[in-house]
C-alpha cells in the first residue's frame, strides 16, 4: 500500500527521499510526492505515475534541504491524480503531511472545517489532517497542535508532518498503520516499511499505536498524545542492502524464488535437534508450559499466508494431534469466535502488518487467548502484539507475489508440529525422520529449481491459455489454491484452485478441451485417488500438467506434460511443489509482458481493510 519516508539530517533530503521511495515501489502505488523544508519554506512536488516521473519533475532543483517527507500513494479516497497525491498542505501551504491509512471520520471533520472557512483542493481523507493541524495551530505550538489533531482523528494512520512554523522539527505518529524510526550517524529517518531504511541505518525504533515522535536537532523523543515520554528500545536491524536488491535477476520475484533453498535453511537454522527428533524454538520458550495444555488451534491469516496455514492444519493435526482450524483473518475478526481457555491462536504473516490479521489477533487477545505469530518482518506489529512467536528469517521479500515467505512459513509450521508433537507423544523415531528430511529439503529445492528452463518452455506453450484449473489433494490441496492465486495476481489469468476430490461435485461440468489443468500428483497416500481424478479430466479432453515424484513413469505417460520432483515426506511435499507453481506463474507473466514485481491494483502489505 502507500509508502512513507522522512529524512532529518545532514545530507540532501531530496536524494535520500527519492531513493527511499524507490525502495518502497514494490508496495504498489499510483502517484508520488515530496515536501522539502528549504530555508524555512516548504517546497512540495507531486506527480502521477512512477517515482521516476517525480524525479524528472525535480530535476535541476536538487535543493539544499536536509529535512523532508515523501510518499507513494495507492488510491483509496479519490482517483490517482496529482492533486490527490501526497504531501497535502493546509490553506496557507505552511504545513505538509503524508499519511498511510484511512481517516474514518473525515466527512464530519471536513464539514466542520468547511464551516470554519477551509478550502479543500483534493478528494482525499489525508488533506483533512493538514487543515485540522492548521486550525489547531491557531492556538497551539506545532507539536501541541499535532497531538490535538491526532486526538480528533478516527481510523488508522501513520502520519509525518512538517511545518514552516517550526522548520527544524518533524513530527510523526501511528495508529494501526506501521511506522518505524531509523537512527543513523547524525541523521534520523522515518518509514512505513523498514526496507526503505536498509543500508542507511543500523538501529530502529518501532513506534506503537498511540505514540508520536518528535525529531529535532537534539535527537528524538517518543511520547503519548498525553505528552508522557515513552522509553523505547533501539533494535539492531539485521538486514543488509544486498538482500533488498535484485542481484542480477530481472525481477525480485524470480530472485526470491531462487533464494528458497537458502531462506528455507535459514528458517531451520539452529532450530532442529535431529538426534532428539525435536525442535528448539527459542521464541516459544516463555510459553512452553502453557503450550502443553493447548487442546485447539486456530490459525488466522490472509492470501498466501492463509494457504500455508492450510498446510499447517494437516501437519498439526497429523503430527501434534491437536484439532486445528484455519480461518481467513478478514472473516474471523467479524464473527463471534468461540475461544476456550486452551485455544491457541496463531497468526501467520510475512509483513506482520496485515490489518485483518492484526485485528484477528487483537480480537483473540481480548478474549484472553494465547497468541503466537509466525512472522517474517522482525519488529512488525503482529510480532510485537502476539504473546510469543517464531520468525521466518526469510530476509526481505520485495515482490508483491509472495514466494520464499510461503516456503519459510511451511518450514516453521513443520518445526511447530514437531515441537508440539514431541510435547505430546510423537515418537522419537518419527521425530528423527521428520528432522532428517527437513534438513534435506534445501538440496531437494535446488533440484526443483533446475526445472526452471522446462517450466519456461511450458509457459511459452501455454501463454495464451485463458483459464487454469489447479488441483491437488490433502497436503497439496492448499498448493492448488496458492498456484491459482499466483497466476491470478501476476499474470492476470483467471484460475481456480480446487481439491481434486471435489471435482465430481460440480466443477467437472466445466471440463472440455479448452481447459488446462495443473495437478499435483505426488507419490503419497492419495496417489491412486489423484490418478483417477486425473483420468477423469483427461478423458473429457482437458490437458494436464502433472507435478509428481521422480521416477513416476506412469504419470509421465498419461499427463500432457510432467514435472517430477524429489521424493520427500508427504507432509513436506507442498514445500517442493510450490516452486514449479511459482515459476509457472512467473514465466506466464513474462510471456504476457506484465510488471511482475508491481502487479496492478495490488500492494505488498495490506495495512488497511
Ligand atoms: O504479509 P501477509 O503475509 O500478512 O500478507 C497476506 C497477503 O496479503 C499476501 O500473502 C498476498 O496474498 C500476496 N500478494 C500473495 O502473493
Amino acid at each position: 500500500m502507500c509508502g512513507i519516508v522522512g529524512y532529518f539530517g545532514k545530507r540532501s533530503a531530496q536524494e535520500f527521499l527519492l531513493e527511499g521511495l524507490r525502495r518502497l515501489e514494490y508496495r504498489g502505488y499510483d502517484s508520488a510526492g515530496i515536501a522539502l523544508v528549504e530555508k524555512g519554506k516548504l517546497r512540495v512536488t507531486r506527480s502521477v505515475g512512477k517515482v521516476s516521473v517525480l524525479e524528472d519533475r525535480l530535476s535541476g532543483k536538487v535543493g539544499t534541504s536536509m529535512i523532508g517527507i515523501a510518499h507513494t500513494r495507492w488510491a483509496t479516497h479519490g482517483k490517482p491524480s496529482e492533486k490527490n497525491a501526497h504531501p497535502h498542505t493546509d490553506c496557507t501551504k505552511r504545513v505538509a503531511v503524508v499519511h498511510n491509512g484511512i481517516i474514518e471520520n473525515y466527512r464530519e471533520l471536513k464539514e466542520t472545517l468547511e464551516q470554519q472557512g477551509h478550502v479543500f483542493r483534493s478528494e482525499t481523507d489525508t488533506e483533512i489532517i493538514a487543515h485540522v493541524l492548521e486550525e489547531e495551530m491557531k492556538t497551539n505550538t506545532f507539536e501541541g497542535a499535532f497531538a490535538q489533531t491526532l486526538k480528533r482523528l478516527r481510523g488508522a494512520y501513520a502520519i509525518v508532518a512538517v511545518s514552516e512554523s517550526s522548520p527544524n522539527v518533524m513530527l510523526a505518529a501511528r495508529l494501526s498503520s506501521p511506522l518505524v524510526l531509523g537512527i543513523g550517524e547524525g541523521e534520523m529517518f522515518l518509514a512505513s516499511d523498514v526496507s526503505a531504511l536498509v543500508g542507511d541505518v543500523k538501529r530502529v525504533v518501532y513506534l506503537d499505536d498511540g505514540e508520536m515522535v518528535v525529531l529535532d536537532v537534539e535527537g528524538y523523543v517518543v511520547k503519548t498524545l498525553a505528552n508522557k515520554r515513552q522509553k523505547k528500545e533501539e533494535v539492531t536491524l539485521e538486514w543488509d542492502r544486498s538482500k533488498a536488491e535484485r542481484g542480477g535477476f530481472p525481477h525480485f520475484m524470480l530472485k526470491e524464488i531462487f533464494e528458497q533453498p537458502k531462506s528455507f535453511a535459514d528458517a531451520l537454522r539452529g532450530r532442529l535437534i535431529p538426534e532428539e527428533g525435536h525442535a528448539r524454538l527459542g521464541g516459544l520458550k516463555a510459553i512452553e508450559k502453557r503450550l502443553r495444555t493447548i487442546d485447539r488451534i486456530i490459525i488466522v491469516s490472509c492470501g498466501t499466508s492463509y494457504h500455508s496455514g492450510l498446510v499447517g492444519e494437516y501437519m498439526l493435526e497429523e503430527y501434534a494431534g491437536i484439532p486445528t482450524e484455519v480461518e481467513m483473518a478478514s472473516e474471523f475478526r467479524y464473527r463471534k469466535p468461540l475461544l476456550g481457555k486452551k485455544t491457541l491462536v496463531i497468526a501467520i504473516s510475512q509483513s506482520g502488518e496485515t490489518a485483518d490479521t492484526l485485528a484477528a489477533i487483537r480480537e483473540a487477545k481480548e478474549k484472553g487467548v494465547l497468541t503466537i505469530g509466525i512472522v517474517n518482518v522482525v519488529g512488525s506489529s503482529i510480532s510485537r502484539e502476539t504473546d510469543a512467536g517464531v520468525y521466518c528469517h526469510a530476509g526481505p521479500e520485495i515482490s508483491v507475489a509472495s514466494t520464499k515467505a510461503f516456503t519459510s512459513q511451511l518450514a516453521i509450521l513443520a518445526l511447530l508440529s514437531l515441537y508440539l508433537g514431541r510435547q505430546r507423544g510423537l515418537s522419537l523415531v518419527l521425530g528423527q525422520r521428520i528432522a532428517k528430511e527437513l534438513l534435506l529439503l534445501p538440496q531437494y529445492m535446488e533440484r526443483v529449481l533446475e526445472h526452471a528452463p522446462i517450466i519456461k518452455k511450458l509457459a511459452k506453450k501455454y501463454a495464451k491459455q485463458s483459464h487454469y484449473l489447479y488441483l491437488g489433494r490433502k497436503y497439496n490441496y492448499p498448493n492448488a489454491l496458492e498456484g491459482a492465486l499466483k497466476i491470478k495476481e501476476i499474470a492476470y489469468v483467471p484460475a481456480q484452485g480446487y481439491p481434486t476430490g471435489e471435482m465430481k461435485h460440480g466443477p467437472i461440468a466445466l471440463i472440455d478441451s479448452s481447459v488446462m489443468a495443473i495437478m499435483m500428483v505426488p507419490r503419497d497416500s492419495v496417489y491412486e485417488k489423484n490418478m483417477s481424478g486425473m483420468q477423469e479430466i483427461l478423458a473429457r479432453g482437458s490437458r494436464v500438467i502433472a507435478i509428481g515424484t521422480e521416477g513416476d513413469t506412469e504419470l509421465s505417460q498419461q499427463a500432457t506434460d510432467t514435472l517430477l520432483l524429489p521424493k520427500t515426506l508427504e507432509m513436506l511435499s507442498p514445500i517442493l511443489s510450490a516452486i514449479p507453481l511459482q515459476l509457472f506463474a512467473y514465466y506466464i507473466a513474462v510471456e504476457r509482458g506484465y510488471d511482475i514485481d508491481q502487479p496492478r491494483n495490488l500492494a505488498k502489505s495490506v495495512t488497511v481493510e
